[in-house]
């Protein structure tokens, strides 16, 4: 790679998208930001930073990196809100690799109301994107933790989960329609927003999962919905998780669509919670008898309401779950109500409220949107995504727990996530006082290693919502099918002959 061929490029980045918008460390940039994943555990090196500002712009810069093949081995990296948890939307540290920021992608193109769709720009941050459809009386469905920077486009790359997915499904089943530049540089128009069409193959859902590696999303028309007349956010305590597991029976079975939440929390995740947002209150929490600022080691293991390892008179698990109803709030309060008094009827709940207002609800989900955040703030983790069949996560949760207690002494086990879909965020923390960086670097593959075997036993997933990105990469070969993982190789190949799109995430690819 030359200095001439690079300088080459860059001019013609320039010309296309305009002088201010190629962002270089030779120019004296700081790229820090477009370069380190969000958990800040890697940090690549970018050849540059481009952010076009149109969708033609998009496909000249794809056309100009292709072109400059073979005399500059130059690739470019798609990025979004760059809030991914699996290291895909940054450069590896090759100095090669130009990452194309989506963020000033950022129109609200139409809203239909009569079709019930929203065409955006895909770097329209999801906030953005929810508020616009509430304004018009509408709800757009997806919610994650990250709303208030990630964007639509990532979100379709990664085809994110959130926490709705038990009512309205992951991204791709509110997608109606992308716009997409390929790897070759054209531009496909395929925002029909047509809830019908079966003309072949859906090329839509080859680019969505697909974390940039096959071509770059542009545009996006999705579904949205009427705005529910009431959502009324409940918050219990329970003795066990086969008793969340309980619950969320009862819960489909009173609320039936109504139900657009059930999330689960361990106590040791909560116990995060606490010592890092202390302002937060968390109902039913009672003080660990253990030291301040030492929560206790693991959630207690499911299987029954065992008592707490270092006497905590708190409950081992708690429930976050919310009532979408389109009748009235007194119809959502009568139902909520019957729900819980069935549940503690049956034992599987010892204490539950039912927020009063929107304040109080928003308090309530913004207690289990903190754990991620509370989880940095304590240090480096190591982060399992899994989904399993739903029957069968107390089964999975109770066995993996002893095994892991039984290899990594110490260990903290953060268990909570998205109970109504099956998706577990699984996660470990470094023993208290234990050289995390240490820790990291030498127990990860093994832990990752035991976690995923009892995964694959259980016939689960090691990527439920985050993707592959390249902090998997090396995993996908080992608990994926051949032939899946050889059909994957050759889509591949005939999308991005060049191996132009993100190499480096989610397959391997040095040898197309
Ligand atoms: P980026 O991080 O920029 O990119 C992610 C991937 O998509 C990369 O591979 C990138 O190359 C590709 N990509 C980005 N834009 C495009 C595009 N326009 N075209 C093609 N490819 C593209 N995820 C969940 O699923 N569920 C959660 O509940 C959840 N909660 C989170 C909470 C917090 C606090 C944080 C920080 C993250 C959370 N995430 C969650 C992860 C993350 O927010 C999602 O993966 C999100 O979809 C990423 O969007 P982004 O715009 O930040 O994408
Ligand atoms: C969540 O559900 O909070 C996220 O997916 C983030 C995480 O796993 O940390
Ligand atoms: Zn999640």
């Amino acid at each position: 790679m030359t200095a001439e061929s690079i300088s080459r490029l860059i001019a013609e980045l320039r010309r296309i998208v305009g002088q201010n918008h190629v962002l270089t460390q030779d120019d004296g940039e700081d790229l820090r930001a477009w370069e380190l994943d969000w958990r800040g555990r890697e940090r690549g090196k970018a050849l540059a930073v481009v952010r076009p500002g149109s969708t033609q712009e998009v496909a000249e810069v794809v056309q100009a990196c292709a072109a400059a093949r073979p005399a500059l081995h130059v690739s470019i990296v798609p990025q979004g809100g760059n809030t991914g948890m699996v290291v895909g939307s940054t450069p590896d540290t090759s100095g090669t690799q130009v990452v194309l920021s989506l963020t000033r992608l950022n129109k609200v193109r139409q809203l239909d109301a009569g079709n019930m769709t929203i065409t955006v720009d895909a770097g329209c941050v999801l906030q953005t994107l929810q508020e616009e459809c509430e304004k018009a009386g509408f709800l757009f469905p997806l919610s994650l933790a990250s709303e208030g920077s990630c964007t639509i486009g990532g979100n379709l790359g990664t085809n994110a989960g959130g926490t709705q997915v038990v009512r309205y499904g992951n991204t791709r089943e509110l997608c109606l329609g992308l716009e997409v530049v390929t790897a070759q540089g054209e531009i496909w128009d395929g925002l029909l927003g047509l809830r019908k069409d079966n003309t072949g193959y859906d090329l839509r859902h080859l680019f969505i999962g697909s974390e940039g590696t096959l071509g770059i999303i542009t545009g996006a028309t999705m579904k949205i919905y009427p705005m529910p007349k009431s959502q009324l956010t409940a918050f219990a305590a329970l003795p066990s998780l086969e008793a969340a597991l309980q619950l969320l029976g009862l819960a489909h079975e009173h609320l039936s669509a109504g139900l657009t939440g059930f999330e689960v929390m361990g106590q040791f995740a909560l116990s995060l919670v606490h010592k890092h947002f202390p302002q937060q209150r968390i109902p039913f929490w009672h003080e660990p008898r253990s030291a301040p600022g030492r929560p206790k080691p693991t959630d207690a293991p499911s299987g029954g309401s065992e008592p707490h390892a270092v006497g905590s008179v708190g409950a081992p698990y708690f429930v976050v779950l919310e009532n979408s109803d389109n009748e009235s709030e007194e119809h959502a309060r009568a139902q909520f109500e019957r729900l819980l008094e069935a549940a503690m009827e049956a034992g599987c709940v010892t204490d539950a409220v039912v927020a009063e207002n929107l304040a109080q609800a928003k308090a309530l989900w913004h207690i289990r949107e903190s754990i991620p955040l509370a989880q940095a703030q304590e240090g480096l983790n190591i982060k399992h995504d899994i989904s399993i069949n739903v029957s069968r996560i107390p089964a999975f949760v109770a066995e993996t727990n002893a095994l892991l207690m039984k290899k990594f002494p110490g260990a903290r086990l953060v268990t909570y996530g998205h109970l109504g879909d099956g998706n577990l965020h699984y996660n470990v923390q470094a023993p208290e006082g234990e050289d995390q960086k240490r820790f990291l670097a030498e127990e990860e593959a093994p832990m990752n290693a035991l976690v995923y075997e009892v995964v694959d036993r259980y016939r689960g997933s090691i990527s439920a919502e985050h993707g592959i990105g390249s902090l998997k990469i090396d995993k996908l070969p080992e608990h994926k099918s051949p032939v899946a993982l050889g059909l994957m190789h050759r889509i591949k190949r005939a999308l991005d002959p060049l191996n132009l799109m993100n190499p480096g995430k989610l397959l391997h690819t040095e040898n197309h």
